[in-house]
């Protein structure tokens, strides 16, 4: 069995993170390279990038940064290319960039950023693994983990397209999962559950009175544990924070 550093459990690992310019990809970023992986951030913001990655370097880790939008799949190509050229190959792969949409009903919502809304957080997610299936595979091992919603598998007002993306996302994982197996690659989820975010715009959407409000930070933990399994650990899992289903 390998010897696993318990404060440096990401040594030798490499990690992908869409999303990493702010919020909940940002505190995960500047945590697994605290723990001793390289880290490659990617976003469509370069300033927002800039502060992960000074964040990251201040805290003494490793990290580069990488502007690509998840929608172009030539970009995603480019950004996995980026990460193995920079760091000899990939090991964690999040895809966690996402967009909650415009927040209305689905009989007043606008087609267009209907379709964009899952056009980001599904095809998004699509274009960020399928990317970065090759490269993990040429490691002979990895993770995916993928940022989903409870809103999911909960019903909320205004959120057609933005639960319809997660919903479909999970699924999407699932078969991911079951096709990779045999190449010791992990697909699970990870829900964060109500975090205060620029997604949230936090104040202004109402979440139930019961749930736990989070900071970035305190996903932490279970995206550390979800880079930290075994090999042939866990996979088609979803791993949730919010208090109830
Ligand atoms: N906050 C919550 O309560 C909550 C709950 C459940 C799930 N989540 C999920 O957690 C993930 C992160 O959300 P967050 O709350 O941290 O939101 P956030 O603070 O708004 O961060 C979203 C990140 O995604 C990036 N992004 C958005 N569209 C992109 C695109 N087309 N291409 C590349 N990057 C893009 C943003 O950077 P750029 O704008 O620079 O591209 C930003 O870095 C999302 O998948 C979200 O659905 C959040």
């Amino acid at each position: 069995m390998s010897e696993i550093s318990q404060t440096r459990p990401l040594d030798g690992k490499v990690a992908v993170i869409t999303g990493a310019g702010r919020g909940i990809g940002r505190a995960i970023a500047v945590a697994y390279a605290q723990a001793g992986a390289a880290v490659v951030c990617s976003a469509r913001k370069e300033g927002e990038l800039g502060v992960t990655l000074a964040l990251i370097e201040k805290a003494g880790g490793r990290a580069s940064i990488f502007t690509a939008d998840v929608v172009e799949h030539a970009q995603m190509l480019a950004l996995f290319d980026h990460a193995v050229a920079t760091y000899g190959g990939i090991d964690i792969v999040l895809a966690n960039a996402g967009t909650a949409g415009e927040g209305r009903k689905l009989q007043k919502s606008d087609p267009a950023q209907w379709r964009e809304t899952i056009e980001v957080n599904l095809v998004g997610a699509y274009n960020t693994v399928h990317a970065a299936i090759p490269h993990l595979r040429a490691r002979g091992a990895g993770k995916i983990i993928v940022t989903g919603s409870g809103s999911r598998h909960r019903a909320m007002p205004g959120l057609s397209a933005y639960a319809s993306s997660k919903s479909a996302l999970w699924m999407m994982a699932q078969v991911l999962a079951v096709e990779l197996e045999e190449f010791n690659i992990s697909v699970n989820e990870l829900i964060p559950g109500p975090v205060k975010t620029a997604m949230t715009r936090f104040g202004e959407q109402s979440f139930p009175p019961q749930e736990w409000i989070k900071e970035p930070e305190d996903v932490v933990p279970l995206a550390m544990f979800l880079a930290t399994q075994p090999d042939r650990g866990p996979t088609a899992q979803s791993y949730s924070l919010m208090r109830r289903a």
